[in-house]
């Protein structure tokens, strides 16, 4: 019987780190990196150091310095690459070094230019060699999710036999469906002869929206890890949310069983300190972390979350790191949540003057987006 325990691998620093906008340079690096592990990720992927002599630097130095999780990096299926790895990440309480190597028909042929038996014979001798240096040692098959899932089989079943401690599923470009993703998953570890040998995990891309339903068809069938990214960030449409993914699984856990060691009220402050870090503001109405996520603005909605948040709420806002729901005043807004606002605010108009001051609120927010807390001190300061 699988475990129910889900890992959480955080490719922020990695694949997010390497979109554009989302640069991040060495001491940034490193205070999203104790920010993650505080958070409670298991395997944090630190970056691919032989692209620069900086993100070398980054990469050693959250391997010195971050003890609880995993700590790997990227290499292609190539010695120089590995060795960069091994190089950047020996130090790590818990080294792992990550090989990406194509699997598609697609890669091979248009990208690669190789036969199917080279690229594999390039993988085994690549994991080879990284156990050689390292006892843990993920292979990604890279655009698996359009791979020819028989080949996709055999090339897992070499890279266990030389060695690789962890399989990684990708959906490089985003094109599975949740359903055709999930029974790729199934068929992998169904029909790999040494699956036991290996932990199976997951990396979906959002060019569809759909990376996280599909990171979950993963898990559904057999996937135990997931690759994701704060905020969702990550190579074009950005990857796997994790808090979307951590959030899913601890909402629906009495469903799904499933169980990750993330501290959820450090959700909030992660996502803002990469925000902080990067400059680039989350989308309002993004899952958990938008500024609209819990924000209510209708006025049915926000009498019904007055009188129970149950209402319109699925989790807490606090337990993901917010510090309240959020009631907005606009002029959709209705009474109950104007007055609970103004007492909130100590601003008691007496009863015979609310209405005068409810229109004198609706002639406002009918120009205005938002009423502001400084604007309803403004409008009913000399009222009470
Ligand atoms: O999207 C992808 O295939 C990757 C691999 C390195 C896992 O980022
Ligand atoms: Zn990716």
């Amino acid at each position: 019987m699988k475990s129910d325990r889900v890992f959480i691998f955080d490719t922020t620093l990695r694949d997010g780190e390497q979109s554009p906008g989302f640069g991040l340079d060495h001491d940034a690096k490193l205070r999203v990196a104790r920010q993650l592990e505080v958070l409670g990720v298991d395997v944090i992927e630190a970056g691919f150091p032989i692209s620069s002599p900086g993100d070398f630097e980054a990469c050693r130095e959250i391997a010195r310095e971050i003890r609880e999780p995993v700590i790997t990096a990227l290499a292609r299926a190539v010695r120089k690459d590995i060795d960069a790895v091994w190089g950047a990440i020996q130090d790590a309480e818990r080294p792992q070094i990550h090989i990406v190597l194509s699997v598609s028909d697609i890669h091979i042929e248009r990208k690669l230019g190789l036969s199917r038996e080279q690229v594999l014979q390039r993988g085994v001798e690549a994991v080879e060699y990284a156990r050689s240096l390292c006892n843990e040692v993920e292979y990604s098959p890279e655009d698996a999710g359009r791979s020819d899932p028989d080949y996709l089989v055999e090339t897992v079943e070499r890279v266990i036999d030389a060695g690789a401690t962890t399989i990684n599923i990708p959906d490089t470009t985003g094109y599975c469906l949740p359903g055709e993703f999930g029974s790729l998953i199934r068929h992998v570890v169904e029909n790999v002869r040494n699956a036991e040998q290996a932990i199976f995990s997951v990396h979906c891309h959002n060019d569809l929206g759909l990376a996280t339903a599909n990171s979950m068809a993963g898990l559904e069938n057999g996937a135990r890890r997931v690759e994701c990214t704060v905020n969702g960030i990550g190579e074009r449409a950005g990857n796997t949310a994790l808090e979307e993914i951590a959030m899913l699984l601890a909402v629906r856990q009495p469903l799904l069983g499933l169980e990750t060691g993330i501290a959820t009220s450090q959700i909030v402050p992660t996502s803002q300190l990469l925000t902080a870090l990067t400059g680039v503001q989350v989308q309002p109405n993004k899952a958990v972390v938008g500024a609209n996520a819990f924000a209510h603005a209708s006025g049915i909605h926000q009498d019904g979350v007055l009188k129970d948040r149950l209402n319109y709420e699925i989790m807490r806002p606090e337990d993901v790191g917010w510090d309240d729901n959020r009631i907005v005043l606009t002029a959709r807004s209705g009474r109950h949540a104007f007055r609970h606002r103004l007492g909130r605010l100590g601003l008691e108009v007496p009863p015979d003057r609310l209405d005068h001051a409810w229109e004198e609120f609706l002639r406002v927010a009918d120009h205005r987006k938002v009423v502001t807390d400084a604007d309803l001190h403004e409008l009913f300061s000399a009222a009470v």
